[in-house]
């Protein structure tokens, strides 16, 4: 097991890729803290990973909020025993060109997407230089590297979460605490249908990006858990202020 006595934190773990990292990586012997807003779903994540045999227990608030960062680490570390790695995968999507972004949806999108992702990283400094380092991994999106059309305060927001990645690698890489983004294309997750204007139907969403992946194919959120377990596994353990796409080629074009 690539995971086996590590202890772990996930952000947005009620749903999609967050979810599925975490159910993963307790599968692969990590003790897992399910974060989110909603309890019941929370507490259905910690559920099934419990039924499965595996160690973990729910924290819910707001990333937005600002004292949930710390207080979640505070509490998620000591039900853990300690930290050796922190998932944020919390984000919100708008979709909205830049001429069309409000200043409240710009405002949301970053007080979740950047905001929430900074505070979970400062507070689990302290916490992973105290197991002698670890693994940071933010979920950052292939709209962090290239531009897209009609969302441009996605983009703006997951291209900061790449410097923020970068800089704290920087910051703790000889304390051996590494900090690493992963960037996907489109994924099969609720986030994918919702947000989009009247008529748009989930067909014509998965139609315009296949349209756009080499690959042709749009994965589910397992996959890119697949790459998250590798980079909070110490089999990556020379890797730090990566930004790693998993988009089917969509960024080589
Ligand atoms: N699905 C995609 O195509 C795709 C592509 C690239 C990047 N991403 C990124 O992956 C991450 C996970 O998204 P997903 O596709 O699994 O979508 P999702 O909507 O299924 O999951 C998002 C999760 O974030 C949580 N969340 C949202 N706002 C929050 C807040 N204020 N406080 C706490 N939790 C909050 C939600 O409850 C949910 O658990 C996001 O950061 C997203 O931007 C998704």
């Amino acid at each position: 097991m690539t995971l086996a006595g590590k202890r772990i934190i996930v952000t947005g773990s009620t749903s999609g890729i967050g979810r599925a990292t975490a159910i993963a990586a307790a599968s692969e012997g990590a003790s897992v803290i399910i974060s989110g807003r909603r309890q019941p779903e929370a507490q259905a994540c910690v559920d099934e990973i419990v039924q499965a045999g595996g160690v973990a227990s729910a924290i819910t608030g707001d990333v937005a909020d600002p004292s949930f960062g710390e207080q979640l680490i505070a509490q998620g570390a000591a039900w853990l025993g300690g930290l050796d790695g922190v998932v944020n995968a919390a984000g919100i999507i708008v979709r909205a060109t830049a001429e069309a972004t409000s200043d409240d949806d710009w405002a949301r999108q970053m007080a979740v997407n950047v905001d929430g992702t900074f505070r979970v990283c400062r507070a689990a400094v302290s916490r992973l230089r105290a197991a002698g380092g670890g693994s940071i991994v933010n979920v950052s999106s292939t709209c962090g590297t290239v531009g897209a059309a009609g969302l441009a305060g996605y983009c703006a927001s997951k291209g900061a979460v790449i410097s923020l990645t970068q800089a704290m690698a920087l910051e703790h890489g000889a304390e051996q605490i590494r900090v690493n983004a992963v960037c996907p294309g489109a994924i099969e997750t609720p986030m994918l249908a919702g947000g989009h204007d009247d008529g748009v139907t989930i067909e014509d969403v998965r139609a315009a990006n296949l349209a756009s992946i080499p690959q042709n194919r749009i994965p589910g959120p397992e996959e890119v858990a697949d790459l998250i377990l590798f980079l909070l596994s110490d089999r990556s353990r020379h890797i730090t202020g990566a930004d790693l796409a998993i988009d089917g080629g969509y960024t080589a074009q």
